[in-house]
């Protein structure tokens, strides 16, 4: 008798088994935040903070540049999987990369002759892109040691850095206190805010350069993107805009509705030779948290990601200037068009472009900012 029913037995305890496995995957994890060392820079130890909200997802942080160096979301099969480029450890970091997963500042994007004018003084910035300045100059934001205090939130984990720039710090005025509020949380977005204050005029624009991939394939050409703006900037030979704001209707640049980022990107088109694809500022419809910004979806994968923002402006930046020569994590070369980017920011130069959205901060003013990217599949 026994024996008889033994197999009945072990299948059931299997059916139990297979029913607490398929189950496990709704199972609230209690959101939590490590913190291990990564290394020294400058006799200051560094760390990598793991954020893990309730759903299993991971955003891996250091206080080096602020830098996101892993982003976990779990694809349509429920599998987690690395959306974001980078390294396995600080030295690729410390390395010269292309501003994988940092903090950008002061200023996102560029300043055409790294020079622009306040209250009829001119300020002369580092030129670190040809004659440009490019994300902050030399030793921007994403080069920084940052200040992190961990948060723990009913809904979310967070982690704030803060970093005060120095007057002069890459040729710009004023002491700047910035301070940048990742915060994963338990609906499954990353959530940035920045906010910052000056003891004098200057300008900021701050944004987070990560490069995305939610596929399985290694280029993102396959993603569909879509981008909530009507018009985009043109810009010259050095990427700097011309200050047209030029309608995206009938050219490669219309992103209002789904395409496919690689179906037009290798058109003999003017604004697409000159990016080496598309790297060029939206200008978004809406300036509201509420609103869709941008979309991106995997079909492979299923990974969905949504983004909102209070920017005015959106750079779509399809890893042109990836050329192979990085190896990052995993051993894996990084190849053009790895990855994509989509900055939130105010539009690029716009020191020099009166009639753009105003960089200014004045003293006693407080710069704010939010953005999120927000995940789910389909
Ligand atoms: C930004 C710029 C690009 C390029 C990358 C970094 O997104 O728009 O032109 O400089 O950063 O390689």
């Amino acid at each position: 008798m026994k024996i008889l029913i033994t197999p009945w037995i072990l299948f059931g305890v299997l059916l139990l088994f297979a029913d607490a496995c398929t189950m496990n995957e709704d199972i609230k994890r209690a959101p939590s935040i490590e913190r291990a060392s990564f290394g020294m820079i400058d006799d200051r130890e560094l760390f990598l903070y793991t954020l893990q909200n309730a759903n299993g997802l991971i955003l891996k942080v250091t206080n080096y540049g602020g830098i996101v160096t892993s982003l976990f979301v779990p694809d349509r099969k429920g599998v987690f999987q690395d959306i974001v480029l980078g390294f396995d450890s600080l030295s690729g970091y410390q390395n010269v990369h292309p501003y994988f997963g940092a903090i950008i500042g002061r200023y996102g994007n560029r300043i055409a002759n790294g020079r622009f004018e306040l209250d009829g003084n001119s300020f002369e910035l580092a030129r670190n892109n040809g004659e440009n300045h490019l994300h902050g100059g030399i030793k921007g934001f994403d080069k920084v040691i940052w200040e992190a205090t961990e948060i723990k939130e009913e809904g979310y984990v967070g982690l704030t850095l803060s970093y005060l720039s120095k007057a002069d710090e890459e040729g710009y005025p004023g002491n700047l206190q910035v301070n940048v509020t990742y915060k994963l949380t338990n609906d499954n977005s990353w959530e940035i805010h920045y906010s910052a204050t000056s003891d004098a005029k200057t300008v900021i624009n701050l944004t987070q350069h990560s490069y995305f991939n939610l596929g399985n394939s290694k280029d993102i050409l396959n993603h569909e993107l879509l981008i909530k703006g009507n018009h985009f900037l043109p810009v010259n030979a050095g990427l700097i805009p011309t200050g047209e704001r030029r309608p995206v209707s009938g050219t490669p640049f219309d992103f209002t509705s789904q395409h496919l980022i690689g179906e037009r990107i290798n058109l003999e088109e003017e604004q697409l030779l000159k990016g080496g694809g598309y790297d060029h500022c939206w200008i978004l419809n809406s300036e509201s948290i509420e609103n869709i910004a941008a979309e991106v979806y995997d079909s492979e994968s299923g990974i969905f990601m949504e983004v909102f923002t209070t920017e005015p402006g959106l750079q779509f930046y399809t890893g042109n200037f990836l050329d192979g020569s990085l190896i990052g994590k995993g051993n894996e070369k990084y190849n053009q068009r790895y990855g994509f980017c989509l900055e939130t920011q105010h539009f690029p130069d716009s020191p020099n472009h009166p009639d753009f959205p105003s960089t200014l901060l004045e003293p006693g003013n407080k710069y704010e900012s939010t953005t999120i990217y927000k995940f789910s599949t389909k």
